[in-house]
C-alpha cells in the first residue's frame, strides 16, 4: 500500500472564519478583525491548527467580500492591515497557521481595474475582463445565450463603449479574463503580498472557473448557469493552477481550491502528490448533496446511502494519491444538523455528525458557530434576507408558482445565508455579538440557550465534544494517516468504517436513525478488544460483538 507522506497542512484542523458575523468589536453592528483577535483564546483552545478568513479585502458587498475591489488590503469595515498583522502575529505565536481567501475569477466592478476597463476599448485594462460586442442588428443582443449563476443574464451591457462584460456570478462580479498573461501576473503578485507578509497559503474561490472555452460559444439552454460546461473545467485550468503553484512552491504554504463541480478524477489529478500537482487539496460539494439535487435549492430527501457512496468514493480513491478536504458546514450551506441529522436530536446528531466526517482521511474544517451546533433560521419576510443569492433564487421560484410564504419554507430549510446569522456568545442581549442595537444581521433566538458561554459550562456539550474529536485526532496518527474501508455499505441506518494504520484498527460506528438500532460487529473483530476512545452517550459495561445504537448515537473504538 502507498505510503502516505507527511506534510503539516494533513495534521491540521482549520477554523472557517466568516467575519462579518463572528464578533463587533465596536458596536457598529459589524464583526471585525478586532473582534476575532478578542476570540482568539477561544479559537485555540478548539484545539485546531490554522483559520481560514473568508474574504476580509475591501468590498462593496454585492456577494459579502466575494466581489474584492482592492487585493493588497483589509476592509474598513473590518479594520485595517495593522489589525490584520496582529492577529496573524497572535495566531502564529499561538502555533496556527492563517489562510486567506483568493478570489479571482472575478473582482469587484468598483475594482480600480475594472472601473479603467470601461473607460475605452483602447484602455490597457479593458482586456482585463471578457468584454465583447453584442449580436446581431445593432448589437442588441449580448454575445451569447449564457446565464448568470446569480442574477439573470451572464452579460451586462455599458453604454459608453455599447459593449457587454461578462458576469457568470452577481452583475458587480464581472469576469477576470484569465488568458491575459497581464491578469495572471496580478495574481502571483497578489499571492506574494500576503505570502510574504507570513500568510500560510489560500483557499481558492471557485478556481476551477477561471478558464473559459475560446470563442465563448452559447451554453446548453438552462434556466440558471447557463454556459456553465464551457468554464467549469476550461481549456486552459490545468496551466494556469500550474503557474500560480510556481508562486506557492516557493513558500512553505498551502492551497485548497474550491471546485464546485469538478469531478474525483479530476480532483485526483489536481492533487496527486509530485510532479505537477496543482493543488493541495480540493473542496468538492459531491457530499454536499445527499440531500439535494445539483444544488442545495433543489431539495430531495436525505439519502445517507448517497452519502456514504459519495464519502466512499472519494476516501477510497485518493487514498495515497492525493489529500482530502473535509467539511460539513461553511458560508455557502444551511446549517447542517437540519439537513443531515436532527433537530429534535440536536446534540446527539451534532456530535454524530462530526464524529462522521472529522474522522475520516483529510483535513477537516470546522465553520464558525458549527462547535455549538447552531441551526438555521426562519425569516417573517423576504426582506430580512440579505444575499444577492437568496433574491435571485425568489425570483426564479416565483416563476415556478412560489408565493412567499412557501419560499421562506424551503428557505429556512437550504438558504446558505442561515450559515451567515452572528455567532451565539452567551446569553446577552444580541447574543454578545454586538453592543450595537441592530445587528449588521438577525440573530437567531436560539441564542438564550445555544451559546459558546452555555457550552463551555457543561462537559457534554457539542464543543466539548468538537474539542475532543480535534485532539484525539491529533495525537493519534491512525486517524490522520489510515486507510478508509467502509462495511455494511447498503445500511441505510449506519455508516460505519474502519481506519487503518500499522497494526491498529480504529472503528468508528454512527447511527442515522432516530430509533433503536442493532449493531453487530463486521466479521473479524472482538469487540471485547477494542477501547472505546469516543463516544456520544455514555457507554456501560462489557461490550459484546452486538449491541444497541440509540438515536444517532457514535461510537469509535480502537484496536491496538
Ligand atoms: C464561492 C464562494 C461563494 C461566492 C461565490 C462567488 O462559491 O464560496 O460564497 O458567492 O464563490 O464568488
Ligand atoms: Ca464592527
Amino acid at each position: 500500500m502507498a505510503e502516505i507522506t507527511r506534510k503539516w497542512y494533513k495534521e491540521m484542523s482549520v477554523y472557517q472564519i466568516w467575519t462579518r458575523s463572528l464578533c463587533d468589536s465596536n458596536g457598529d453592528g459589524i464583526g471585525d478583525l478586532p473582534g476575532v483577535y478578542s476570540k482568539l483564546d477561544y479559537i485555540q483552545s478548539l484545539g485546531v491548527d490554522g483559520i481560514w478568513f473568508s474574504p476580509i479585502y475591501p468590498t462593496p458587498n454585492a456577494d459579502y467580500g466575494y466581489d474584492i475591489s482592492d487585493y493588497k488590503n483589509i476592509n474598513p469595515e473590518f479594520g485595517t492591515l495593522d489589525d490584520f498583522k496582529k492577529i496573524l502575529d497572535s495566531a502564529h505565536k499561538r502555533g496556527m497557521k492563517v489562510f486567506m481567501d483568493l478570489v479571482v475569477n472575478h473582482t469587484s466592478d468598483e475594482h480600480e481595474w475594472f472601473k479603467e476597463s470601461m473607460k475605452s476599448k483602447d484602455n490597457p485594462y479593458h482586456d482585463y475582463y471578457f468584454w465583447r460586442d453584442g449580436k446581431k442588428k445593432g448589437g442588441k443582443k449580448p454575445p451569447n445565450n449564457w446565464l448568470s449563476i446569480f442574477e439573470g443574464k451572464a452579460w451586462e451591457y455599458n453604454k459608453d463603449l455599447d459593449q457587454y462584460y461578462l458576469h457568470v456570478f452577481a452583475k458587480k462580479q464581472p469576469d477576470l479574463n484569465m488568458d491575459n498573461p497581464k491578469v495572471r501576473e496580478e495574481v502571483k503578485s497578489i499571492m506574494r503580498f500576503w505570502l510574504d507578509m507570513g500568510v500560510d497559503g489560500f483557499r481558492e474561490d471557485v478556481i476551477t472557473f477561471i478558464s473559459k472555452k475560446e470563442g465563448l460559444p452559447n451554453g446548453f439552454p438552462i434556466p440558471i448557469a447557463c454556459g456553465i460546461e464551457h468554464y467549469k473545467h476550461g481549456p486552459h485550468l490545468e496551466e494556469y493552477l500550474d503557474e500560480f503553484r510556481q508562486v506557492l512552491n516557493e513558500y512553505d504554504c498551502f492551497a485548497v481550491g474550491e471546485g464546485p463541480m469538478t469531478s474525483l478524477k479530476d480532483a485526483v489529478n489536481f492533487c496527486s502528490e509530485g510532479p505537477g500537482q496543482k493543488l493541495d487539496m480540493l473542496i468538492s460539494f459531491d457530499h454536499m448533496n445527499a440531500d439535494c439535487f445539483m444544488a442545495d435549492w433543489i431539495k430531495i430527501p436525505f439519502s445517507l446511502r448517497k452519502l456514504k457512496k459519495t464519502f466512499d468514493r472519494w476516501q477510497t480513491q485518493m487514498y495515497g494519491k492525493g489529500w482530502n478536504s473535509l467539511y460539513i458546514e461553511n458560508h455557502d450551506h444551511a446549517r447542517i444538523i437540519e439537513r443531515y441529522g436532527n433537530i429534535n436530536y440536536r446534540v446527539e446528531s451534532a456530535k454524530m455528525l462530526a464524529t462522521m466526517y472529522m474522522l475520516q482521511c483529510g483535513t477537516p474544517f470546522i465553520y464558525q458557530g458549527q462547535e455549538i451546533g447552531m441551526t438555521n433560521l426562519k425569516f417573517d419576510s423576504i426582506n430580512e434576507y440579505k444575499d444577492v443569492m437568496t433574491f435571485n433564487n425568489f425570483r426564479l421560484f416565483k416563476m415556478l408558482g412560489f408565493n412567499e410564504e412557501r419560499f421562506l419554507k424551503l428557505s429556512a430549510k437550504v438558504n446558505r445565508e442561515n450559515a451567515r446569522t452572528p455567532v451565539q456568545w452567551n446569553s446577552s442581549k444580541n447574543a454578545g455579538f454586538t453592543t450595537a442595537d441592530e445587528p449588521w444581521f438577525k440573530i437567531n433566538p436560539n441564542y438564550t440557550e445555544i451559546n459558546v458561554e452555555a457550552a463551555e459550562k457543561d462537559e457534554n456539550s457539542i464543543l466539548n465534544y468538537y474539542r475532543k474529536l480535534i485532539k484525539f485526532r491529533k495525537e493519534n496518527e491512525i486517524v490522520i494517516y489510515g486507510n478508509f474501508k467502509q462495511y455494511y455499505k447498503n445500511s441505510g441506518k449506519l455508516f460505519v468504517y474502519e481506519r487503518n494504520y500499522k497494526g491498529q484498527k480504529l472503528l468508528v460506528i454512527n447511527s442515522f436513525s432516530d430509533k433503536i438500532v442493532k449493531f453487530n460487529a463486521p466479521d473479524g473483530y472482538d469487540m471485547s478488544k477494542g477501547e472505546l476512545v469516543i463516544s456520544n452517550y455514555p457507554v456501560r459495561g462489557q461490550i459484546n460483538n452486538c449491541f444497541e445504537l440509540r438515536p444517532y448515537e457514535s461510537r469509535v473504538y480502537l484496536f491496538k
